[in-house]
């Protein structure tokens, strides 16, 4: 995370990292608003300065190689949407899809698993491989925020907006809701039941 190339894109390279900032910000990134996930190499070795320390990877760290980190979050429970965020911190596995799979897999957790009807990411129109990688995991472009970023002295980047809907992976997806938003929404429609009554 003090690689200059690799936070380019990341709201990060404004503020110095060091571990304890970053496990401070990995300590804050507790359910039920984020999930928050080391994408780890199976069997593959490579060193990259910073390992060990952070808990996630205590279990797996004599045989995978920790890649990155990959965000779901915030979540919005509500309206059942949420955003995903990723990097992949070894620039010489950049392009080899790494990414995308990441992408795919929190996807398909974020729709089967947490029942979600939609994930959005936020890319900069600068950083053409984040773009391409939502992309190949099914997302599509809905919008540009004009020069939204700051990249650089007075310059700024658009912000390529990507959604993707459940029904879009899944074609017989069915609603669901998580079951403190059904338990409100059952409530809701009590108290609208008993005024029509009252009436
Ligand atoms: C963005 C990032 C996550 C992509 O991960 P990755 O493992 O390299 O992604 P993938 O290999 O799955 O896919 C990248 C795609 O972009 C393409 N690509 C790379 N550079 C490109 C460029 N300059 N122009 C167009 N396409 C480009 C790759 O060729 C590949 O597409 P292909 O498979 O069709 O050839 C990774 O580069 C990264 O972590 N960067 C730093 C942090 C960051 O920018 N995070 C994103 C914040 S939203």
């Amino acid at each position: 995370m003090q690689d200059p190339e690799v936070t380019a894109n990341l709201e990060s390279r404004y503020w110095p990292q060091s571990i304890d900032r970053i496990e401070e910000y990995i300590t804050s990134m507790k359910p039920p608003e984020n999930v928050f996930l080391a994408i780890m190499l199976k069997g593959i070795s490579y060193t990259n300065g910073v390992t060990g320390k952070l808990g996630i990877l205590e279990a797996d760290k004599s045989e995978h190689t920790h890649l990155g980190n990959i965000r779901l979050g915030p979540i919005n429970w509500q309206h059942s949407f949420a955003e995903i965020g990723l990097v992949i911190g070894i620039k010489k596995l950049w392009g080899q899809g790494y990414g995308t799979e990441a992408i795919s897999l929190v996807r398909d957790y974020a729709f089967d698993k947490l029942s979600l009807h939609k994930l959005t990411a936020g890319c900069y129109a600068s950083n053409p491989a984040s773009i391409r990688a939502f992309e190949k995991a099914g997302f599509k472009r809905e919008g540009i925020l004009h020069s939204q970023y700051h990249t650089g002295w007075g310059q700024y980047t658009d912000e390529v907006v990507l959604g993707c809907l459940a029904e879009e992976i899944h074609p017989d997806y069915s609603f669901r809701l998580s079951p403190e938003v059904a338990a409100c929404i059952a409530s809701q429609e009590r108290v609208r039941r008993e005024q029509k009554e009252n009436k």
